[in-house]
């Protein structure tokens, strides 16, 4: 055994403590998955909208069954998620309630510490399980479609609230001539890469009342909701959605700025993808790429954010990369390096990581 490989085993925990931790994991899936249920089923919406319920009336408030309803509630219960003041009370006497501040965790779509939406995404992520397995066997990847609904939901829901009170508050205004362009006339254009739902366009536009907003993303069913989404959010004048391959060299236009959040280490092709946006904005225009935070170099065990993210990559991202032969097959945890390599490749010149303070997002500024 080399001296490294030694100091590596030593660093790794004792078997014991190994089942422990496992167990611990069970414990923390199945708060997830509890969690996904009092979301979708709207348990969590009708205690924090009409206050503490029996299982009987939040069965007759979300209209589902009282016998799960309440087998569900005790889970909570017992589990710390919700609180019940009477645990002595027959089963069916026994009101639970969401706890005070578990809202923004729990309920408040727009919180930044919202959870519910990263059960979703974890639900998403398992959806297509057998076809993951069969990608790791043939080398095969796993269209984004067959991650369905809760997986773009998801993905939207952990991102949205970022969109809704960092992208334009922080983010923006860290490239000044940039934020500046946004503001005058005549109308600025921006060209948002893989926007999924549309959220960080919509975002824009809400934020920069007069710019217009085209995004270009390849789910169909992705697009069909951001559009929906904005006109609900009434900017449907000014943000168009398009499905494209961003990509796509016939890909036509004059933009100020183009972003691409959280896309890039998914799409087969990254280096089409950024020399497509550096045509787009031109000589003056601006390219912000917003993804993972990931370390500098491989670390064996990693912090947390790496373990996230190595999660999401088998489970999603490098499934998801793997569609298109040949691919980059990048993965979640796309090196600041590997970004740089990127860039270059796509013929941008300079490469500029902003100081912006972010737990999971790196935003890297390129210039041609
Ligand atoms: C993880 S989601 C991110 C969505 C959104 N930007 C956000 O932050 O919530 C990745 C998105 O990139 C899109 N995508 C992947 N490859 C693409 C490509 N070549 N062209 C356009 N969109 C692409 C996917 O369809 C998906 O909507």
């Amino acid at each position: 055994m080399t001296e490294t490989t030694k100091e590596a085993v030593e660093t790794l925990v004792a078997p014991d403590a190994l089942a422990a931790r496992l167990f611990e994991a069970t414990l923390g899936a199945m708060d997830l998955l509890s969690v996904y249920l009092g979301d979708r089923l709207g348990y969590y919406r009708a205690l924090a909208a009409d206050g503490p319920a029996t299982s009987a009336e939040l069965a007759a408030r979300t209209g589902t069954h009282e016998r799960y309803a309440r087998e569900w509630l005790e889970q909570q219960a017992v589990s710390g998620i919700l609180a019940c003041d009477n645990p002595q009370a027959d089963s069916g006497e026994r009101c639970f309630r969401l706890p005070a501040g578990y809202e923004a965790v729990l309920v408040d779509p727009d919180s930044l510490t919202a959870m519910a939406p990263v059960a979703q995404v974890f639900v998403g992520c398992v959806k297509p399980l057998p076809a993951i397995l069969d990608a790791f066997r043939t080398g095969a990847g796993v269209p984004y479609a067959e991650y369905g609904a809760d997986l773009h939901e998801g993905q939207a829901g952990t991102t949205r609230p970022q969109f809704r009170h960092l992208l334009a508050q922080e983010w923006l205004p860290a490239l000044p001539d940039v934020h500046a362009r946004l503001q005058v006339d005549p109308p600025a254009r921006v060209a948002d890469v893989g926007m999924g739902l549309g959220w960080s366009s919509i975002a824009i536009a809400q934020a920069y009342p007069n710019v217009r907003v085209d995004g270009f993303d390849l789910d169909e069913a992705s697009v069909q909701a951001a559009r929906a989404n904005a006109a609900a959010a009434g900017v449907a004048d000014r943000v168009a959605f398009r499905v494209r391959d961003a990509g796509d060299p016939g890909l036509a236009g004059r933009y100020d700025l183009a972003v691409a959040v959280e896309c890039v280490h998914d799409m087969p092709n990254p280096v089409a993808v950024l020399a497509a946006m550096r045509r787009l904005v031109g000589e003056g225009g601006a390219v912000l790429v917003v993804d993972e935070k990931v370390a500098e170099r491989f670390v064996a065990p990693g912090d947390d954010v790496e373990r996230y993210m190595y999660g999401f990559s088998i489970l999603h991202c490098l499934p998801v990369g793997m569609t298109e032969q040949p691919s980059a097959a990048t993965g979640t945890v796309m090196r600041a390096e590997t970004l740089r390599r990127y860039a270059a490749e796509a013929g941008f010149r300079m490469v500029e990581i902003l100081p912006i303070e972010h737990d999971f997002f790196r935003f890297y500024r390129l210039a041609a």
